[in-house]
């Protein structure tokens, strides 16, 4: 199964109280889901494996370590754009792929219409990012895409999440790492996460 980790940090919640808001303003909402996007990035990286340089300071020469493996952070579209920002301020060498998804209203299924990953996706360590797993649909279906890429080293990257979609993805992949900043209660009769923070793409891009 997969490994889940829920990442604690008194900054974090802070900024969790702030995006749970439902008077949060857009920009403030855009501003502190990227904040926490990079906080996240630390714990996410904390194991990505490296190699040893051989580097000339000023002084002398010593061995330091740069990270042995290519970085591609995924998006699904919308509301993973706004993670991209944060995690790439952390990572600035890191490629970017997209991936179009949307939740059919009625049925809660993804339906997919856009994808565009870098070359170098199969040998990279690949963070699909995403604030919301839901019924956990959409991060299945963009896992399945990335795979069929060839990509192997995979890190699903949210913020607030469900047993269900956590279930859900862990079965579809269980070689997938899960990150969350929160395993909320449930999912309502809408596919919503209770309490979570809303329509997130909504909400970072201002279209309700
Ligand atoms: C939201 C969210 C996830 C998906 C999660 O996107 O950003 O991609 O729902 O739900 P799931 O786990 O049940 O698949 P949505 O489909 O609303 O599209 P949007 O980001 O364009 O608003
Ligand atoms: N997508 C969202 O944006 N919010 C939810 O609660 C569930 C899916």
């Amino acid at each position: 199964m997969s490994k889940v980790v829920i990442i604690n940090h008194p900054l974090i919640e802070h900024k969790l109280a702030i995006i749970r808001n439902k008077n949060t303003d857009a920009k403030t909402f855009r501003e502190n889901v990227s904040e926490i996007s990079s906080l996240v990035t630390y714990e996410i990286t904390r194991d990505l494996t490296t190699k040893a340089v051989e580097i000339e300071t000023p002084i002398a020469k010593t061995i330091c370590y740069s990270l042995a493996k290519e970085v591609v952070i995924v998006p699904i579209l919308r509301a993973g754009l706004g993670m991209v920002d944060g995690i790439h301020s952390v990572i600035p060498t890191a490629k970017i792929g997209h991936i179009g998804l949307y939740r059919d209203e009625e049925t809660l299924l993804p339906k997919e219409y856009y994808v565009k990953l870098p070359d170098n996706i199969m040998s990279a360590t690949v963070l699909l990012v995403d604030p919301m797993l839901a019924t956990g649909g959409s991060a299945v279906a963009a896992i399945n895409h990335i795979k069929a890429r060839g990509a192997k080293d995979i890190r699903f990257v949210g913020l607030v999440g469900c047993p269900e979609g956590i279930r859900a993805l862990s079965e579809a992949h269980p070689d997938v790492d899960i990150f969350l900043i929160k395993e909320d209660e449930r999912l309502n009769e809408k596919g919503y996460i209770v309490p979570g923070l809303g329509d997130c793409g909504d909400r970072l891009f201002g279209t309700k």
